[in-house]
C-alpha cells in the first residue's frame, strides 16, 4: 500500500464498514472516521433528523461537500462511507481519488438479519424490510463493485478475519 494513503470502506448498510473500520484502523494505526458521523456533527442532528426535516437530497449533497473537503485533509484514514455514498457518480470519483476503495460484500440473507429492527436508518424504515433491502441492493451491487479496487466476501466472517483478509488484499 502506498504512504499516505487512506481506505475507503464501501457497501450496503449492516455490511459491517464501520466495525470493521474501527478495528482496521486500529491494527493500521491509521485514523478512523465515519461519515455519518461527520455529517452527524456539522449538522448537531441525527441523519434521521436531516431526512425528516430537509429530505434525502439535502443529506446526498451533504455527503458530497463533505468528500470534496475530505479529499485535501485526510492521508493514513480508514473512512466507513454511509451506503448511499457511491451512488452519485460524481462521488465514486471523489471516493476513489481518495484513496484504495474495498467493497465489503455481504448477502441478502445477512443483511436482513443484521438490519431487522433497526429503527435509525430512514431508507428502511415502514413495511417490508426485504422487499426495501432488495431493491436497494440489486440497484447498487453493481455500482458497489464498479467503484471499489478490492472487493471481500463478509458473510459468516467475525470481524478478525474480514480484517485481516483486507490486510492481506492491501500487502500490509
Ligand atoms: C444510507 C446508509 C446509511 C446512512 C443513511 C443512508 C444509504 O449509512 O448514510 O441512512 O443510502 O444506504 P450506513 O451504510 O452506515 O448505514
Amino acid at each position: 500500500m502506498k504512504q499516505n494513503t487512506n481506505v475507503i470502506l464501501i457497501g450496503f448498510m449492516g455490511s459491517g464498514k464501520t466495525s470493521v473500520g474501527e478495528q482496521l484502523a486500529s491494527q493500521l494505526l491509521f485514523t478512523f472516521k465515519d461519515t455519518d458521523h461527520l455529517i452527524e456533527e456539522q449538522v448537531g442532528n441525527t441523519i434521521k433528523h436531516v431526512f425528516e426535516t430537509k429530505g434525502e437530497a439535502y443529506f446526498r449533497d451533504l455527503e458530497t461537500d463533505l468528500l470534496k473537503r475530505l479529499l485535501h485533509e485526510y492521508k493514513e484514514t480508514i473512512l466507513s462511507s454511509g451506503g448511499g455514498v457511491p451512488v452519485r457518480e460524481e462521488n465514486r470519483k471523489l471516493l476513489r481519488e481518495l484513496g484504495t476503495v474495498i467493497y465489503l460484500r455481504a448477502s441478502k440473507e445477512t443483511l436482513l438479519q443484521r438490519l431487522r429492527g433497526d429503527q435509525t436508518r430512514p431508507l428502511l424504515q415502514g413495511a417490508s424490510l426485504e422487499a426495501k433491502i432488495n431493491q436497494l441492493l440489486q440497484d447498487r451491487e453493481v455500482i458497489y463493485q464498479e467503484t471499489s479496487h478490492i472487493q471481500i466476501d463478509t458473510d459468516y466472517k467475525s470481524i478478525n478475519e474480514i480484517v485481516s483478509e483486507i490486510c492481506q488484499s492491501l500487502e500490509v
